[in-house]
């Protein structure tokens, strides 16, 4: 059996498609599994990350764990994880962990794979740099005013899809000779946001105006979504920018990584 945390979410959800495809046994972890539809045949369990206590049924019987994390982790989950009888825990980390713990998205990251790490499981470390569904950020302002306005739009990053992840998760997850790897992930080419948003608007045949935010006004609007630290790491982040193009998706998957063309015709709707 493997458990897939975060199965409501974008990686998550992906991972449970790729694995119930090829035939494995998989239970799904959200704390509303009846938010989304699952395949059939695959198992919805509720339970909170944070909450050990929630998760004596969901671990019962697991061999292995696709561990998301939340903003305020547990980092005991792979040590409760291991006491159950799990061998191996793939972690989705993140590209940001090469910043340092100085960095808080990049900490949060370390301390969960030193956690993984000391918990005595095998482990698989996939470390994504940002993702393509981050655009959809975008949405609401693009449905609205036909516009994005945003700190850095002209720094370019190749995001990823997170059904590559997802991808790589899941040969992590059920195929051999992934114990002790890491694996970065990236996109297939490095993007700006503003040719980002120009790829939307040639999907959905309208103008869209693109407005690059002044960062202290981008700043006073993220500090009212999230801790100061976390909107400082994602200063940093981008300020420094990650632009190598990586080819792992393709040698673990065997297929190219999708672009971000493709992503945007896929999640097209979102935008209308
Ligand atoms: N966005 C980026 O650019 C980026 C880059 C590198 C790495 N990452 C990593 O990717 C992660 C996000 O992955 P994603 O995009 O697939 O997620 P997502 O679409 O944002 O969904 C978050 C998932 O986490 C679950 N979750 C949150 N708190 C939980 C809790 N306390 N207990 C149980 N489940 C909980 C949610 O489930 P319910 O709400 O249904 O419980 C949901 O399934 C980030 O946390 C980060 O570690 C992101």
């Amino acid at each position: 059996m493997i458990l897939v945390t975060g199965a409501t979410g974008s990686v998550g959800y992906n991972v449970i498609r790729e694995l119930h495809m090829s035939g494995c046994e998989v239970r799904a972890l959200s704390r509303n599994p009846k938010k989304v539809s699952f395949p059939e045949g695959v198992e919805a369990t509720a339970g909170d990350l944070t909450k050990p206590e929630t998760l004596q049924a969901a671990l019962n019987g697991v061999e292995k764990v696709f561990w998301v994390l939340p903003l305020d982790a547990d980092f005991n989950f792979p040590k409760l994880a291991r006491q159950h009888g799990v061998r191996h825990i793939v972690l989705l980390s993140a590209l940001a962990v090469d910043f340092g713990s100085d960095n808080a998205i990049a900490r949060l990251h370390l301390d969960a794979e030193q956690a993984v790490r000391e918990s005595g499981a095998d482990w698989t470390f996939l470390r994504p740099g940002g993702f393509m569904t981050n655009s959809f950020q975008w949405a609401h302002s693009i449905r609205s005013e036909g516009i994005v306005r945003i700190p850095f739009g002209d720094i370019s990053t190749p995001s990823v899809d997170s059904r590559d992840i997802a991808a790589v998760a899941a040969k992590a997850l059920s195929t051999d000779g992934h114990e002790g790897k890491i694996y970065s992930l990236t996109g297939p080419e490095p993007l700006t946001p503003r040719q980002q948003v120009h790829i939307l608007s040639d999907l959905l045949g309208r103008d869209l105006g693109f407005e690059t935010l002044p960062d202290d006004i981008a700043r006073q609007y993220m500090l009212r979504q999230m801790p100061a630290e976390i909107v400082d790491a994602f200063f940093d982040l981008n300020r420094q920018g990650f632009s190598t193009v990586l080819p792992t998706v393709e040698e673990v998957t065997g297929r190219a990584p999708f672009t971000f063309k493709q992503w945007a015709t896929d999640h097209i709707d979102a935008f209308r």
